[in-house]
């Protein structure tokens, strides 16, 4: 009896011994010349830490946000960024010998900077060198690495066929990794659904160092995982087969504005009841700005209806002018082009811009930004609509994309992926906020009026639990440093409703220990 309590004492204080993590960058390079000696991988020779010179280049190139770009931005003390899956192996074994925490980063979009800051001591593995992207025509797939932004993915499949396409986010500097893992939705999901819904294949490397290669090996409930429900609970992504889907030759966009002046209320109640029924061929986002009013120095609420049709404008307009007449969509207002350029227009370039900006991953010009997202299931009435238009203008910063579900979205079971937002949902409405004056004060400010506006909404949207889009990454709506099962309920339902308990079983399988975990991390069972 003793002798089993000495051996427990032992084992504790080991455990505890060991659940110290260092923080010493040079430690850590020790560790992965080590580990990467026999046989030499040279890891080190793509680790910087923060005394080499390109290490704050290295670190910042895949920062979009300014809000965790600052000097006070907690650092990873290295970050590796592997070029062969032997470098990424190796990097583990120094996670694990150091007790360090892994944070993994594609291409840098968590609204919440999860893929690169921590308020824990961590390192990063930053998958920026694995960008292939193999379209095989014969089969109608591609395997996409990680590191790919999907504006290469969309570069790639577009300089081999001029109809085929994938739908996947707006904006093209997203990373796969994070992008996919999260579910990724754009202007096709009422056609085709998500980016997950079109994963056939993966590949993943788990703690351990073990790679998986293909879905058979990864085993379907990890598969299934990794498909909406963020990879980086369950190990490190290295790519997505993907299938294909078609497009036409040449797509239709357009875009209409109206202020509230100009009769804009009427326009969104129609907008509520059209968007989510209308053809899946279309997808028409609302967005609602300010701009200034009538009378100086005073702001209105505009409404841009932004839309994009799988076909030619005539098609566009037949479409238009029987679901959504009171819009009166003109031939003026439609440009054709082909779906590659349909791309830069979503993605703001102006028409025209050549694709092979579609390669440069660095994102151009940062903002401070914040996001937060609900899921709105029964049309908000013309009184509600008021006093939101109203809400807006007092509150000032906020802008919103509405964006319409319907179609394929309602088809596809709630459990088939971890993303569980489908049938009923008429739409998700993303709040933007941006800014570019620097400050702590400034930030508070910002952010406040965030959180009141979402407080306003309360009312409209889904409740019980009040849905969030796992992309649209928030640690408002709850985080847990700790990553404890309780905590973590509270987002994991809002993020997956009942999904979350089979993310929770498949967590507890195959990551025990909890090597993966972030603030917003799927826990293991208690
Ligand atoms: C400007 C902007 C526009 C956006 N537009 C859209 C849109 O149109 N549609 C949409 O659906 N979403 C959109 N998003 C949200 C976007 O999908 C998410 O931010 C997404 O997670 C970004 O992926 P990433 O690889 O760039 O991010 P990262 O910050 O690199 O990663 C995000 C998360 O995924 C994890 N991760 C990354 N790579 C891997 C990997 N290889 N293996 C395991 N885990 C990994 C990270 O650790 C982190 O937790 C937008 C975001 C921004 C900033
Ligand atoms: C960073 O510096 C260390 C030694 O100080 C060196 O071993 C390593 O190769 C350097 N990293 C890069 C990417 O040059
Ligand atoms: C494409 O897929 C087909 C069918 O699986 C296969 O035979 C062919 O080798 C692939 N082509 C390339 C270039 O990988
Ligand atoms: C809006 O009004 C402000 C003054 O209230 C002015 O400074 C600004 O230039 C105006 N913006 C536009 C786009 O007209
Ligand atoms: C997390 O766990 C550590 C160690 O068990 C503890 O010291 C710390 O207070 C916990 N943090 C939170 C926020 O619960």
């Amino acid at each position: 009896m003793e002798k089993l309590l000495v051996i427990i004492y032992l084992l504790i204080s080991v455990t505890l011994a060991t659940s110290q993590s260092v923080t010493d960058p040079t430690t850590f390079l020790r560790c992965i010349i080590q580990q990467g000696s026999n046989p030499p991988d040279f890891t080190s020779s793509v680790t910087y830490i923060p005394t080499n010179s390109s290490y704050t280049t290295i670190l910042r190139r895949r920062i979009p946000n300014l809000r965790f770009d600052k000097p006070t931005t907690p650092k990873p003390i290295a970050i590796v960024t592997p070029t062969t899956w032997s470098h990424i192996g190796t990097a583990l074994a120094c996670a694990r010998e150091l007790s360090l925490h892994v944070r993994i980063r594609s291409g840098g979009h968590d609204f919440e900077g999860l893929s690169y800051t921590s308020t824990v001591p961590f390192f990063v593995i930053d998958m920026f060198s694995f960008k292939s992207v193999d379209v095989n025509l014969t089969e109608g797939t591609a395997w996409v690495d990680t590191g790919a932004t999907i504006g290469e993915l969309y570069y790639r499949i577009a300089e081999k066929s001029n109809v085929l396409g994938f739908p996947a986010g707006l904006c093209t500097t997203l990373g796969v990794g994070g992008h996919f893992s999260g579910g990724g939705y754009g202007t096709m999901m009422r056609k085709y659904g998500l980016s997950v819904d079109n994963v056939v294949g993966s590949a993943l490397v788990d703690s351990n160092s073990n790679t998986y290669t293909d879905r058979v090996s990864m085993g379907e409930d990890r598969f299934w995982a990794v498909r909406g429900g963020g990879a980086a609970s369950f190990g490190i992504v290295l790519g997505y087969k993907i299938r294909l889907v078609p497009v036409p030759e040449r797509v239709t966009v357009f875009r209409v504005v109206k202020t509230v002046e100009e009769g804009a209320v009427d326009l969104i109640m129609k907008w509520q009841s059209f968007a989510h029924s209308t053809d899946r061929d279309l997808f028409v986002r609302l967005t609602l700005t300010l701009v200034n009013g009538t009378r100086p120095g005073e702001k209105t609420v505009l409404a841009s209806f932004i839309g994009m049709h799988l076909g030619r404008s005539d098609k566009t307009l037949n479409v238009m002018n029987r679901d959504f007449p009171e819009l009166k969509l003109k031939k003026t207002d439609c440009t054709e082009m082909r779906w590659i350029d349909s791309v830069l227009f979503w993605a703001d370039y102006p028409i025209g811009t050549p694709t092979s900006v579609l390669l440069n991953p660095i994102v151009a010009k940062k903002t401070f930004m914040k996001r937060k997202s609900d899921y709105v299931k029964s049309p908000i009435s013309k009184t509600g609509l008021g006093l939101i238009l109203k809400k807006l203008v007092e509150v000032e910063k906020v802008e919103m994309n509405w964006n319409p579900y319907g179609g394929r979205m309602g088809e596809i079971p709630s459990s088939r992926t971890p993303f569980p937002h489908r049938a009923g949902n008429l739409f998700n409405i993303e709040y933007i906020i941006d800014w570019s004056e620097a400050g702590d004060d400034v930030e508070k400010n910002y952010l406040a009026r965030a959180r009141e506006m979402y407080e306003f909404m309360t009312p409209y949207v889904s409740s019980n639990p009040r849905e969030a889009y796992l992309n649209y990454r928030d640690l408002d709506i709850g985080s847990s440093v700790n990553s404890t099962y309780e905590e973590s309920k509270i987002y994991g339902a809002k993020y997956f409703k009942s999904n979350f308990e089979r993310l929770v079983n498949i967590k507890s399988v195959y990551d025990e220990i909890n090597f993966w975990r972030n603030e917003q991390s799927i826990p293991v069972r208690s």
